[in-house]
């Protein structure tokens, strides 16, 4: 009998620790689970947010960078040119003039609306004659008639003004088109084709003549190269507007 009560004793102690241990164990488990799970949140956490800031800020550079290009850097861009037909120096007799070819580069280049002005008198067809009549409109310093005029000129803040040299100036037409309109605050770019002579000094006259505009340095090319040598002309055009910068 009082084996049996051992032995009854024994195995209730047995039941006890197990029971004990059982009840512990999950307490632990819980705990080592909960901080797994914690750990796991937070890392999980971490890389959400970081995944959502991965996606969120090309996302925001690719869409607000276009628009800070269109409305902060972006410019209404005009090339406005004078530029004659007909028997020309070094040349023979042109269908397209030297200087409009140049103008044509540019404005491809820049996507830029051109403006050809136009004397309501044409010039003479023949070198000669042109350069007489040329040479009497200076001397008069006349302000010939222009067919046309810019609708939009406000619109735009940069003008690239092309003329050929003439008499070592710009031919007459092109003081009616400068006088014709308010500059202010617009960006001038000059660009020239000429038979040796470069720009003389048309720039300087430019920045006198159109004290409220910035009148940047001009760009020359022989009317020659312009007209027959058209690869090295665009070559020349190019380079120098890569090196003016300008948003198109
Ligand atoms: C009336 C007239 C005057 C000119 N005077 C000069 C000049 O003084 N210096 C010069 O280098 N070239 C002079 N040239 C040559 C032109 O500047 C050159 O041929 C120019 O490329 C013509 O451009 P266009 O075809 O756009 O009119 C003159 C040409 C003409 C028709």
């Amino acid at each position: 009998m009082k084996r049996i009560l051992m032995l009854f004793i024994s195995l209730s102690m047995m039941l006890c620790l197990s029971a004990c241990s059982d009840s512990a164990a999950p307490a632990e488990k819980s705990s080592v689970q909960t901080e797994s799970i914690d750990l796991q949140t937070t890392s999980e956490d971490k890389i959400l947010s970081e995944s959502e800031a991965d996606v969120s800020v090309p996302d925001n550079e690719n869409f607000e960078n276009p628009d800070e290009t269109n409305s902060e850097n972006h410019s209404k861009i005009l090339v406005a040119f004078f530029s004659r037909t007909g028997e020309n120096y070094g040349v023979d007799v042109i269908e397209k003039g030297n200087t409009h070819i140049i103008a044509d580069m540019i404005a491809e280049e820049m996507n830029a609306d051109t403006f050809e002005i136009v004397r309501v008198t044409p010039y003479p067809e023949a070198y000669r004659d042109c350069t007489d009549e040329a040479q009497e409109e200076k001397t008069a310093n006349a302000r010939p008639e222009l067919t046309a005029a810019v609708e939009n000129f406000d619109d735009y803040d940069i003008i690239f003004l092309g003329y050929p040299n003439w008499w070592g100036d710009m031919p007459m037409p092109v003081y009616t088109f400068i006088e014709s309109y308010d500059f202010s605050g617009k960006t001038v770019i000059p660009f020239c084709t000429h038979g040796g002579s470069r720009l003389s000094g048309t720039v300087q006259t430019l920045r006198d003549k159109l004290e409220n505009a910035e009148v940047l340095d001009g760009f020359e090319i022989e009317g020659t190269t312009a007209q027959n040598k058209q690869d090295e002309a665009r070559e020349a055009v190019l380079s120098w507007l890569e090196k003016l910068d300008i948003a198109k």
